[in-house]
């Protein structure tokens, strides 16, 4: 009989803590005012470097070693922009300007996994947080409150479909190393 655990669903992210979750539900809520669709929960709201898709549990070795063998420093990311992806029907938060720190760890970690046997993805990288799903218009103005976010760690998390929304827990976290460069 097969012991091995069965395939996760697996993405490596930038993971807020609640407190700044809590900011953003509450600065954009304005914003969404009118808007049908589906909020993402408050304590869901992350930022996507690398989607996996499932992943067998030798491959989550050879990622989670990938991960080991960052060397990116921490860094500042700055989130004041709203935008609406009509195709998608995605409201989302990001930032104005991809910070060189993030571009440099999404970069590592798909070197990484593609060394792994994953494909890398055909849309590239665009920083974003997915605020609501099946929006029916775009949210009210696009600039927001700047809210500095200081990034000191990535995680990897596994996601789970429900009939309610995908489900997320976080399986491991590394910092950024402090004297990377
Ligand atoms: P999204 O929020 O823009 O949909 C878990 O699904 C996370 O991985 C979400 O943040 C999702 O981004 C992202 N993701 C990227 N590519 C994906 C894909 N092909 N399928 C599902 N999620 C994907």
């Amino acid at each position: 009989m097969d012991s091995s655990p069965s395939p996760q669903r697996l993405f490596f992210a930038l993971w807020p803590d609640a407190a700044l979750q809590q900011r953003w539900s509450e600065g954009v809520r304005p914003h969404l005012l009118g808007i049908d669709g589906r909020l993402v929960a408050v304590s869901s709201l992350h930022l996507t470097l690398a989607f996996l898709g499932s992943v067998t549990a030798e491959r989550q070795r050879c990622i989670e070693a990938v991960a080991s063998e960052v060397r990116v420093g921490g860094f500042s990311l700055v989130m004041d922009r709203l935008g609406y992806w009509r195709r998608a029907r995605v409201v989302w938060l990001g930032p104005g300007r991809t910070p060189a720190g993030l571009r440099a760890l999404v970069r590592q970690l798909e070197v990484g996994v593609a060394g792994c046997g994953f494909e890398p993805s055909r849309q590239g990288f665009r920083a974003h947080v997915t605020l609501m799903r099946q929006a029916s218009c775009a949210p009210k103005g696009a600039v927001f409150e700047p809210l500095e976010w200081c990034v000191d760690r990535f995680v990897l998390v596994a996601s789970q479909l429900t009939p309610e929304g995908a489900r997320y827990r976080v399986i491991r976290e590394w910092p950024l190393a402090r004297n990377a460069g």
